[in-house]
């Protein structure tokens, strides 16, 4: 749809695409400059949408450092209601997701609405109820500190917003965009590929790490059946801590004296994948790069600068910038084999001004930097197409689509407690596919909470999503070992109908001591259930955990129990979880093969 505006001489073209076979709708707007002088773009959104009088709910997705993704629901009121990050990335504190549902929408029936903007960084969504109960939605850039001047004959491309429709309640959303987000966002070798079973060396180590340690890391995940090593934070520069390096992206020969090639072939020898951790939008003080460029930070001039993990970012509205990072990486990943790249992103922007930029042209830098972002993946992935790479941002902090358009999965949060992470897990799945969520098994008592947790529960909660450990394995018990192995089997057995499958939330964390989740074939021929328990309580529960989504026609038989019952059994009475299982934080899985 183009409209013009013959006063100041605009076009404004909303493209939609509407799909098929799918209950989805995407728009997004470019402006264009048809007349002879400067524009000044103040507010740009991607998508309106107004809807007649009617009583919803509105569900927002806030969260925090090490706890994102809590979904909230509120009734929508009268008056503007906003969720919006305006820390120029997508955020830990909002994710740029919104749906509107029916009063009586829930996880099975009812009609919800989801609208995700593809964008990682200042987003907003407006929600306006009126005077006569209409509704308007509208989603976009944050108009928070932008502004963007557009020359003549020049346009200006919005992101893309979806909207996704189910009459199925928020079950049936959801599979909605895990189904479009899979098909028509990820891409790439690994969009629909097994992903590796990793063991990642960070909450083993943190940075207290040299070859030694890495190779016995590494000796003792081959046996185990773990398919890639990856080495995190700390591995270049002179890089011991959190103070140093950040923009110099050189191997640190303190630490690694046999350098990155020979860890990544002794990974290799043993025939596993491996991979390399990168913060590649950052800058510490103490770094070469930041002694030889100080202006690639962004600040203000003649102002302090805010340090955040002590390191500052680097100026990615600046293409030179952009281009220093893309060679520097490219001279590692030349030389290095590397199978994977964790992409981190540990602070958010602050004094978001560039030295490059005169001051008409201050407003358009934090939106710049996202697209100079965007740039640098963009060549990277093209590149490097054999390459999987993982999205990470002080754990959960920008989990997005516009991240999952370069990087097919994520990690959700720095929380690998096992017990929190039924919340992160099962909010960050309101929106984003299984595939898209990475999750550890890490130590007990947990690093982050002090809770202890048995390893089966940190197990199943982990394999509930793209599975890998984060602890020294060189500190399992005989019997953890074991169980790892086991676990690893069954994952390796089952991770297709985990990572591809359909997901369906059938108890939640949120409401319920007990939570639930499962795993159907699209043909319904296989199913996987998860049960968790929080803590035990003598007081009678509910006990049984309806499935949802099976052939009601045909019988499933409980590889674990050998025991057989109807699809539609399984579905109306459920299956009574195992009165034996005392104790706080339990687990029970499930593989139904339908007959
Ligand atoms: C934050 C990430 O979320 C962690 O997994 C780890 O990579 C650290 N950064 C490293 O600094």
């Amino acid at each position: 749809v183009t409209l013009v505006d013959e006063t100041i001489g605009a076009q404004l073209i909303l493209s939609y695409t509407i799909y098929n076979e799918r209950p989805v709708i995407t728009r997004n707007a470019r402006l264009v400059n048809t007349s002879n002088q400067e524009l000044r773009i103040e507010k740009i959104a991607s998508m309106q949408l107004d809807l007649t009088k009617h009583d919803y709910d509105v569900i927002s997705v806030p969260g925090q450092y090490a706890l994102e993704r809590q979904p909230e629901r509120q009734e929508l009121r009268r008056g503007i209601t906003e969720f919006s990050s305006r820390r120029n990335s997508s955020s830990h504190h909002m994710n740029p997701f919104v749906a509107l549902v029916d009063k009586n929408t829930d996880e099975f029936q009812g009609n919800a609405l989801g609208v995700l903007l593809v964008y990682s960084g200042n987003h907003q969504f407006t929600l306006e109820k009126d005077q006569i109960d209409q509704i308007r939605l509208i989603t976009g850039i944050n108009d928070y500190n932008f502004e963007w001047v557009l020359e003549p004959g020049k346009d200006f491309q919005t992101p893309e917003a979806i909207m996704g429709f189910s009459q199925c309640g928020l079950n049936g959303m959801s599979q909605v965009f895990h189904k479009l987000l899979r098909d028509r966002v990820a891409r790439g070798k690994y969009q629909y590929a097994d992903r590796p079973i990793v063991i990642n060396n960070w909450e083993a180590t943190f940075f207290d790490f040299d070859d030694k340690k890495l190779d016995q890391i590494i000796d003792e995940a081959k046996p185990l059946g773990i398919e890639m090593f990856v080495l995190d934070d700390g591995w270049f520069g002179h890089r011991n801590d959190d103070n140093s390096s950040l923009g110099d992206w050189f191997v640190n020969q303190d630490k690694l004296t046999g350098g990155l090639k020979r860890v990544a072939d002794r990974t290799h020898e043993h025939c596993m994948k491996f991979g390399l951790w990168f913060e590649p939008e950052m800058i510490s003080v103490d770094s070469k790069l930041y002694k030889e460029h100080p202006d690639y930070a962004l600040h203000e001039p003649n102002r302090g600068m805010t340090l955040s993990r002590n390191q500052l970012v680097l100026d990615f509205s600046r293409k030179e910038v952009v281009d220093n990072i893309y060679n520097q990486m490219c001279l590692i990943l030349d030389k290095v084999p590397l199978d994977y790249i964790k992409w981190d992103f540990n602070r958010n922007l602050t004094e978001v001004f560039s030295s490059a930029a005169d001051a008409e042209h201050q407003g358009e830098v934090s939106h710049r930097y996202v697209l100079g972002l965007y740039d640098l993946m963009e060549r990277l992935v093209t590149r490097y197409p054999n390459i999987l790479f993982e999205g990470c941002s002080g754990g959960g902090g920008r989990f997005d689509a516009g991240i999952l358009y370069y990087m097919p999965q994520s990690w959700p949060s720095d929380d690998t407690d096992a017990v929190e992470r039924l919340k992160i897990q099962y909010g960050t799945s309101l929106t984003y596919p299984i595939s898209s969520m990475t999750a550890h098994v890490s130590v007990s008592p947990n690093q982050q909470t002090g809770r202890s947790t048995s390893f089966k529960m940190r197990g199943d909660v982990a394999m509930s999503g793209v599975f890998g450990y984060e602890l020294d394995l060189a500190d399992l018990t005989e019997e953890d070992r074991q169980m790892v192995k086991e676990q690893i089997k069954f994952y390796k057995a089952h991770r297709h109908l985990i990572q591809y499958g359909d997901f369906i939330r059938l108890e939640s964390p949120f409401d319920s001591n007990t939570v639930a989740w499962e795993f159907v074939s699209p043909d319904k021929s296989e199913a996987l259930l998860f049960m968790f328990k929080q803590l035990h309580t003598n007081r009678f529960e509910i006990n049984n955990t309806k499935m949802a989504g099976l052939d009601p026609t045909i019988d499933y038989h409980d590889e674990m129990t050998d025991k057989t019952y109807g699809g539609d059994e399984l579905m109306n009475v459920g299956l009574f979880r195992d009165p034996t299982h005392t104790g706080d934080f339990t687990s029970e899985v499930h593989y139904f093969k339908g007959k």
